[in-house]
């Protein structure tokens, strides 16, 4: 436990998210509307812990660079002309001035202010008129860099220079993936929302099926039943993984993801690698949620659709648009139940709830927060 984190959740509280499932509890309102607790979760979370910032397939040819913002840096992915993965910094080193967003490709990051530009590695190359400034070395001059992991085609970063390896703490998750590819898939349409609300609101309700008989009621709950849902025991272990069993009612097309099992055939699935990646799969295909807080009540959200190209071959503009169309539906489904506990959150009588035992997730992502931030020792998933 770090020298600031007890006054951040009350006793009793804390005792309410750690305690057994059976007799478990939300966490407390201040943990969605609080700054203070935001500003820790920026320290003690997205600062040390491995972020999802983009998939390998945006990134595949030399030159080619794509933008994403942590809650405490924006930074730039690139692959330079030897075919090495950077994360940058893309803060330029002069006046501070962001060098590039979105993604495209480049033979260097020129800053759009006064033209200092940057190898695709960080190296400074040039900064005009800067002649007869003492001391000023351009080569010694370099974007920071933060560490960088590919794990299933998705690539992480991290801000923690000290951090361990990704892939051993996912050693449990690997083979309830493996099957689906995911390190050949490609994103196939993205759809982006800025999401004015906690982050822990949407993760929440991503990990469970419960709610399928209230907003998907018509589309999840016929295939995927709440009540046939379970949650996988992640050893402690920083993910979540929600089994939907589909079963007799889902009805596989010929020929799509050939390595499932006939089970994970009919199955659902939605995994969560703490803190922020969330994807999910069926033998119909993926998606992948990427969130990006920047504040304790806001986040963008770019949900993206990938696809096997082994599998679908070369998509067509109107499987583009049908996917979209979907994404958007199960989506805006999902926004009304982020939206309104959102409201209620800020409410002065609203309090910790009882979790359903079909809230695993929730729990398991209650431990894990509350072990990122210093509040538990890290334990096993009960
Ligand atoms: S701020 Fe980038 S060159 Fe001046
Ligand atoms: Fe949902």
């Amino acid at each position: 436990m770090n020298a600031k984190t007890p006054s951040l959740i009350a006793t009793d509280a804390l005792q309410k998210i750690t305690a057994p499932l059976s007799q478990a509890w939300t966490l407390p309102p201040q943990a969605y509307t609080s700054c203070e607790i935001f500003a820790a979760e920026v320290d003690s979370i997205f600062s040390k812990d491995w972020i999802c910032v983009a998939r390998i397939d945006q990134v595949k040819a030399p030159g080619d660079y794509i933008c994403a913002d942590l809650p405490s840096q924006p930074i730039v992915v690139t692959r330079d002309q030897q075919g090495q993965l950077h994360a940058l910094s893309r803060v330029c080193l002069h006046r501070a001035m962001p060098l590039v967003e979105g993604q495209g490709n480049t033979t260097r990051l020129v800053c759009p202010y006064h033209r200092w530009s940057y190898e695709l590695d960080g190296q400074l190359r040039s900064a005009p008129m800067m002649t007869g400034v003492e001391g000023f070395v351009e080569s010694a001059q370099c974007l920071p860099e933060l560490q960088l992991e590919v794990w299933q085609g998705f690539i992480f970063v991290n801000l923690d220079p000290q951090a361990q390896p990704l892939a051993p703490r996912l050693s449990g998750l690997l083979p309830l993936v493996s099957n689906y590819a995911f390190s050949e898939m490609q994103v196939l349409e993205t759809i982006e929302y800025d999401s004015p609300w906690n982050w822990k609101i949407l993760v929440e309700n991503f990990m469970e099926a419960y709610h399928h008989i209230g907003p998907h009621k018509q589309t999840f709950e016929p295939a995927y039943p709440a009540r046939d849902a379970e949650i996988l025991d992640n050893e402690g272990q920083p993910w979540v993984f929600l089994k939907m069993p589909g079963g007799h009612r889902v009805t596989v097309e010929e020929g799509a993801f050939p390595a499932l099992t006939p089970a994970q055939q009919h199955d659902l699935i939605a995994v969560c690698v703490f803190p922020t990646l969330l994807f999910g799969a069926s033998a119909a295909g993926a998606a992948w949620y990427q969130l990006e807080p920047s504040g304790v009540d806001k986040m963008r959200l770019k949900i993206h659709g990938l696809y096997h190209p082994s599998v679908s071959g070369e998509p067509r503009a109107e499987d583009r648009a049908e996917v979209a169309a979907m994404l958007k539906l199960i989506h805006e489904e999902d926004i009304a139940v982020n939206r309104g506990p959102w409201q209620g959150l800020q409410a002065a009588m609203t309090t910790q709830g009882r979790l359903s035992l079909f809230e695993q997730g929730i729990w398991q992502l209650n431990q894990l927060w509350a072990s990122g931030l210093g509040l538990k020792k890290p334990n096993h998933s009960g």
